[in-house]
């Protein structure tokens, strides 16, 4: 009886760790659904200025990015609610617009955070969780950002020059590219016909 005692404390305390440990990746999930809920709000905000501004490369990769943020919003938000977690209802944050230059440097400055801390970070704990429904969507959205970055510096680069380009987006995990895959998506799979362009 005693043994069955002890076992069962220490079942109970593995469990309440467990779950604790979950719980901060969560956390975590909300605090990306938050970013990603305001980045795509801000980028459609920015779209909007650069076509003001005459400025169509950046315009097109603004409302890519944007559709991007939207896709990882709400696949982290369905990855909460698989994990028996409760997605946070996000009120925006106010919309500071400057300059598309000013407004492509944030992105940048945005999108390097999320790439080298925010996401590393998260990835961490979600795979010390075994949060596998996490990891998947912290993952994808990774690898979008990390294209985000290549392309907003790209943008910067030649800002005022009207590069011709277009960008197509991943429906399922918002890989950003300017040119649609062979086949399919690098980092999903996805077929590449159901890509969404902006041309
Ligand atoms: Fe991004
Ligand atoms: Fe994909």
């Amino acid at each position: 009886m005693k043994a069955y005692i002890i076992t069962l404390i220490a079942g109970l305390a593995v469990a309440s760790v467990a779950q604790a440990a979950s719980n901060k990746t969560i956390d975590n999930l909300n605090a990306a659904l938050r970013g990603e809920s305001n980045a795509s709000h801000k980028y459609g905000l920015f779209a909007k200025k650069a076509k003001e501004e005459g400025a169509t490369q950046a315009a097109k990769l603004f409302e890519a990015a944007s559709k991007a943020e939207a896709i990882h919003r709400d696949s982290h938000k369905a990855a909460i609610t698989k994990m028996g977690g409760k997605p946070d209802t996000i009120k925006l944050d106010e919309v500071k617009i400057g300059s598309t230059k000013e407004n492509l440097a944030a992105a940048l400055k945005g999108e390097t955070y999320e790439r080298d801390i925010m996401y590393p970070d998260f990835i961490k704990q979600a795979t010390a969780d075994s949060a596998k429904a996490a990891l998947r969507t912290m993952k994808f959205a990774l690898a979008a950002e990390t294209e985000h970055v290549k392309l907003y510096q790209d943008a910067i680069d030649n800002l005022g020059k009207n590069k011709e380009v277009s960008y197509f987006v991943c429906p399922d995990c918002g890989f950003t590219a300017e040119k649609r895959p062979n086949r399919s998506c690098p980092v999903c799979g996805e077929k590449a016909a159901n890509f969404i362009a902006f041309k």
